[in-house]
């Protein structure tokens, strides 16, 4: 293992810039040669690498987004893209590439590992926390805070007007994001995709008599529709005769400085990542299982198993706002 390239993929996420970091600090500390792509796996395409020193990621660790910009490059997944892909990376002499990003990136990696390319080691980075095999992705800790902060300032006003509030949270067909600013926000509802409900049991609920509480807010996630909430909030108006707010938190949850944690996890992960390429591993991701750092398996997104999530943090939530 000589030299590694390290390229961010799929949508950013907090936390990317401490993983990059981690990557070209570690790789230069053993002795390698570390490369950076530009734009994911089409910047791979367009040979658009460059070597990255130590001081090449200083005073990047503290900012969102990801210094190597990223994209959703859908023509990876063509035989002879990637094809003139593998020419590249045989010439340029790469023996392994650190993907950081979510589920469509490692698939391409895979593909492309196992077609003759380099090692490949993927870093979980996604605000969504959906990445099978591990319980942790890069960025969640981030855009769950972020939405938090959101609804606290949405409840000043909502209580203020003693109005209903539908909140909307990114995380695709995860409601890992959703339960956890649901509940830390003290919502009163909270609608996963794992755990759905119909729109008449909803409205059956927010009329069941409660506390003296005339505001509220739900938060609800975005499921494979985003945007889902502004219908709903239709829906729920003429079955309740109440009037709803709406507020589509969308990409403010993908920005910001990354949390203690977030810089934290990616940091070892990147680190590990390095050291994986090194003792001659390739087709994994580091992970966080049961609370530890460590090597798994690159996951295959159609049937690899996703942590699930707890049905005890809604229950616990329908008790605390009962
Ligand atoms: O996967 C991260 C994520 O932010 C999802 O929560 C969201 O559905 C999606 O990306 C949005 O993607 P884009 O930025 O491409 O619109």
């Amino acid at each position: 293992m000589k030299k590694i390239i390290v390229l961010t993929s799929g949508g950013d996420a907090p936390g990317m810039n401490a993983a990059i970091r981690a990557v070209v600090r570690s790789g230069h500390f053993y002795g390698l040669k570390v490369y950076g792509c530009q734009l994911g796996f089409q910047g791979l395409v367009e040979k658009k690498i460059f070597p990255l020193e130590p001081e090449s990621v200083a005073n990047c660790i503290q900012h969102g987004g990801t210094i190597l910009q990223t994209g959703r490059y859908l023509n990876f997944l063509q035989k002879d893209v990637r094809t003139q892909c593998l020419d590249f990376l045989h010439s340029e002499k790469i023996d392994g590439i650190v993907v950081i990003g979510g589920n469509g990136s490692f698939k391409g990696a895979s593909l492309l590992s196992s077609e003759g390319g380099p090692a490949i080691i993927g870093i979980p980075g996604t605000i969504d926390n959906d990445i099978p095999g591990t319980e942790y992705t890069i960025g969640f800790d981030t855009a769950r805070n972020t939405a938090l902060h959101a609804i606290d300032k949405i409840r000043d006003t909502a209580s203020s007007h003693n109005r209903l509030f539908l909140v909307e949270v990114m995380g695709r067909s995860s409601g890992f994001l959703a339960v956890d600013v649901g509940l830390a926000g003290g919502a009163e509802f909270i609608l996963t995709p794992e755990f759905p409900f119909t729109m008449p049991e909803l409205a059956s609920k927010i009329m069941k008599p409660r506390r003296e509480k005339l505001s509220s807010i739900i938060v609800i996630a975005e499921a494979d529709e985003p945007g889902r909430s502004i219908q709903m909030a239709k829906e729920l108006d003429e079955l309740t005769g109440l009037q709803y707010r709406v507020c589509i938190l969308g990409h403010t949850q993908r920005g910001g400085s990354p949390t203690l944690l977030d810089r934290k996890v990616a940091l070892s992960m990147g680190n590990l990542a390095v050291k994986g390429l090194i003792e001659g591993k390739s087709h994994k991701m580091t992970a966080i299982v049961r609370d530890e750092l460590m090597l798994v398996d690159i996951p295959d997104p159609d049937h690899g198993s996703r942590v699930l999530l707890n049905k005890y943090l809604l229950e616990l939530n329908d008790v605390l706002c009962s």
